[in-house]
């Protein structure tokens, strides 16, 4: 038996004020220390930790709590709130949408839509009882082309990839399209002192930077099918609202790059499966690729919609039916590997509390009882900087030396 470390054995308690208690502590902390940085989360959550000083607001959230079926951890239920609102504005505008700024503009929203019936609280509520994240992320993918680079001498050539929870599938799209990572912007460096509240800065090391650059830009993939329980014509507005941080809209380069993104027609050699994985127990996916086997079944920033350890068993096992005999399962998510048990996944309350959360693990099933090896650790959820660490896969794949331990060798 795996004993649960405090932190969950909080978020799973049954009682409702405590879990909304635990709700507005994770609010009050996004507050200091938002994700990516991003200012408007900061204010947003400020705004939420003053509304939910009301009693009818913490009951208002605390019926919402109750009503969802699963329980979720306080950071993940913030982060489905702030997508909420977001997914209204873009429904409301979604070429450019008025997303507040300050805690004075996300007040009188968060209160309309707490305190008063009407169909913006019937969305919130909706989407708070029912809906999960969705995101297209594209930097996260640079992970697909990273792997079997790495792993280059045990494939036979470029790689065929299963990637569960691919939400619109654009990402995979856009690797396809390009044969490579998109961007040109990795910088790998170990920490300088974390700031306290915003994205810890690194010592950047430029050779390490140049090398990941390199493996990112190689030619690694064959075909991809994407699986998700979400099909990408329904309600898109949502997947939108879900994929980028709220100060990012306002940079006009990255939203030019997601407009191109949204774009993209059908892509040669990736395809599409609706389906939930946890059902997938036959080893078979629904449809024409029924049979196939994969070199790489990928879960990014997907497996912390499913914590609990029963559903991470059910992944881990489902994945492994569909790998060929010398296929990887790499998980790419906000969690840490168990020290007493490599094949749990911990997935800690608050994403933001704890730096570098992020990071790629894999799963050999040629090397079962190491359980998940840390294969890279990013900064964040963007992955544009990865951290130095002698102890991961990739420094050890790539044979990259530490730069401190370069002079004692
Ligand atoms: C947060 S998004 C991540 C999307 C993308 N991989 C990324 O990292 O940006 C998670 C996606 O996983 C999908 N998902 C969650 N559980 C699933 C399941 N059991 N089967 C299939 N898809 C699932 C959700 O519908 C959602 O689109």
């Amino acid at each position: 038996m795996v004993m649960q470390n405090p932190t969950e054995t909080a978020f799973l308690a049954d009682d409702v004020e405590l879990r909304t208690t635990l709700l507005i502590a994770e609010y009050y902390a996004q507050s200091l220390r938002p994700p990516n940085g991003d200012p408007i989360i900061a204010n947003f959550s400020s705004a939420m930790v003053q509304v939910m000083q009301n009693p009818d607001a913490r009951a208002f959230e605390g019926g919402l709590i109750q009503e969802r079926p699963e329980k979720i951890t306080p950071s993940y239920r913030a982060n489905l709130a702030l997508r909420a609102f977001i997914a209204w504005y873009i429904q409301m505008d979604p070429v450019n949408p008025e997303i507040p700024e300050t805690v004075e503009d996300w007040l009188p929203d968060i209160e309309a839509t707490v305190f008063h019936a009407g169909p913006r609280q019937d969305q919130y509520k909706e989407i708070m009882t029912t809906f999960n994240t969705e995101s297209n992320v594209t930097a996260r993918e640079i992970i697909k082309v990273l792997v079997p680079y790495a792993y280059r001498g045990r494939f036979d050539g470029p790689v065929d990839i299963l990637d569960v929870g691919c939400s619109l599938n654009l990402g995979n799209k856009r690797l396809k399209k390009l044969d490579r990572f998109p961007f040109d912007y990795i910088e790998y460096g170990t920490t300088l002192t974390p700031d306290k509240k915003k994205v810890p800065r690194l010592n950047v090391y430029p050779d390490l930077t140049s090398i990941l650059n390199y493996a990112a830009k190689q030619p690694t993939i064959n075909n991809i099918v994407g699986v998700d329980k979400s099909r990408p014509n329904d309600r898109r507005w949502w997947p939108i609202a879900g994929s980028l941080y709220p100060s990012e809209r306002k940079d006009a380069l990255l939203a030019q790059r997601f407009n191109q993104l949204m774009n993209l027609g059908r892509v040669a050699g990736v395809n599409f499966v609706h389906g939930d994985f946890l059902d997938m127990n036959n080893g078979k996916l629904p449809g024409k690729h029924g049979q196939k086997k994969f070199d790489i079944v990928s879960l990014i920033t997907m497996e912390y919609q499913h914590s609990a350890e029963e559903e991470q068993q059910i992944i881990l096992e489902n994945a492994l039916r569909f790998l060929k005999p010398n296929g990887l399962i790499v998980v790419q998510d906000f969690a840490n590997i168990n020290p007493q048990n490599p094949l749990k996944l911990d997935f800690p309350d608050s994403w933001f509390n704890e730096p570098f959360l992020y990071k790629a693990m894999i799963f050999d099933p040629l090397e079962p009882e190491k359980g998940f090896q840390l294969f890279i650790q990013w900064i964040n959820g963007r992955c544009s900087k990865g951290l130095a660490d002698a102890s991961s896969l990739i420094m050890q794949k790539l044979h990259i030396l530490h730069p401190d331990l370069r002079t004692a060798v």
